[in-house]
């Protein structure tokens, strides 16, 4: 069993000792084989802009953003995204800062994880590969497509919840695209110390739950989420709700459609979300291949049409000449 504990806090700070907390109760009843890995995100060698290679795996989805001289910079993502590959628990723990998660763990994560690991398009590449007896891959989709769990802790020194409100929800968004099942995920509040969290008794026995929770639902296929919270959303279990046209309603964190229900003779409003709108979540197959349908439509529409920009393409980037402020 591989546990692979990810903290984007400070170096020994309440959000690291919260994962320690919890990898040393994983730990305690893992089988004696387990290995423990522990990654301060901040440590990660990241290149600043995506190689052109970066486009290659992510359906071209990235392609002209890349930027073709960032080949220099120091990048430990393949060593990162293995560690992630090969763990069969994963726990993240982050601080919150100005009301979301620390932007460094936001940068690894749209540098390694989204597009260029999501299954729906490996499944895709997959499927295509088959239909045209192209065996020219050396994709390992076996270790993709692989169970993993998750639990995610969140650490904010405010006292309420009115400054975290970001956390749980772009945490989150570090895991869907691989598949890999949050089944646990807590926010600690009133931490506004260095170590503070060790006053606070509730949150580390929550930390212990959660790794303990972890080891015993790893290498399930389908596992139920377990709380400590249900939340409003039935899928991602959070309670950001976007509000549309009407009554209806979208989970702002894993894209699940919903509608208000006014319940009848009460004074109350709740969230319903029905087999239909669930499968729009990001957190499912269908919601994902949804989402691939959808950008391979737009790229298609937009494809035959980029000659008739190339002059204007240009033209901007020499204006780089001009004004682009450079840092070394
Ligand atoms: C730049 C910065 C911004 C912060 N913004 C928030 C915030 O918006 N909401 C909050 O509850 N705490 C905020 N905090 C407090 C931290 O989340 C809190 O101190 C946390 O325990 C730090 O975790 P660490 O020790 O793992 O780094 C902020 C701290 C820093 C350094």
């Amino acid at each position: 069993m591989q546990i692979l504990g990810l903290s984007g806090g400070s170096p020994n700070g309440n959000s690291e000792i919260l994962l320690k907390t919890a990898l040393q109760a994983a730990q305690e009843i893992a089988p004696p084989d387990a290995q423990i890995h522990f990654v301060r995100v901040p440590d990660i060698s990241i290149p600043r802009h995506f190689r052109v290679s970066d486009a290659k795996s992510a359906q071209g989805a990235i392609e002209q953003s890349a930027d073709p001289s960032a080949t220099n910079e120091p990048d430990d993502r393949p060593f990162v995204l293995r560690a992630i590959m090969e763990a069969d628990i994963i726990i993240l723990s982050c601080p919150i800062y100005t009301r979301t998660i620390p932007g460094i763990v936001k940068h690894f994560q749209d540098m390694t994880m989204g597009p260029f690991q999501d299954t729906a398009m490996a499944r895709h590449r997959q499927r295509m590969a088959a239909a045209t007896g192209d065996s020219s891959s050396d994709e390992d989709f076996e270790l993709l497509f692989k169970p993993r769990v998750a639990g995610l802790m969140a650490v904010g020194g405010a006292a309420g919840t009115d400054w975290t409100p970001f956390g749980l929800p772009l945490m989150h968004q570090m895991f869907f695209s691989m598949g890999i099942q949050v089944v646990s995920q807590f926010q600690v509040n009133g931490c506004g110390l260095p170590g503070s969290i060790l006053l606070d008794a509730a949150a580390l026995e929550k930390a212990r739950q959660l790794g303990v929770l972890l080891v015993s639902q790893a290498g399930k296929q389908d596992v139920t989420f377990q709380g400590p919270q249900q939340g409003t959303c039935p899928l991602c279990h959070l309670d950001m709700i976007v509000v549309k046209d009407g009554n209806e309603v979208e989970c702002a964190t894993c894209g699940a459609q919903g509608r208000f229900v006014v319940e009848p003779g009460e004074n109350l409003v709740t969230v319903e979300f029905n087999e239909e709108g669930r499968k729009s979540s990001v957190l499912t197959e269908t919601g994902k291949d949804l989402h691939l349908q959808e950008i391979m439509r737009v790229a298609g529409s937009l494809r035959p049409r980029m000659a008739e920009v190339a002059d204007s393409r240009e033209h901007f980037k020499k204006l780089d000449t001009e004004w682009l402020v450079k840092f070394s």
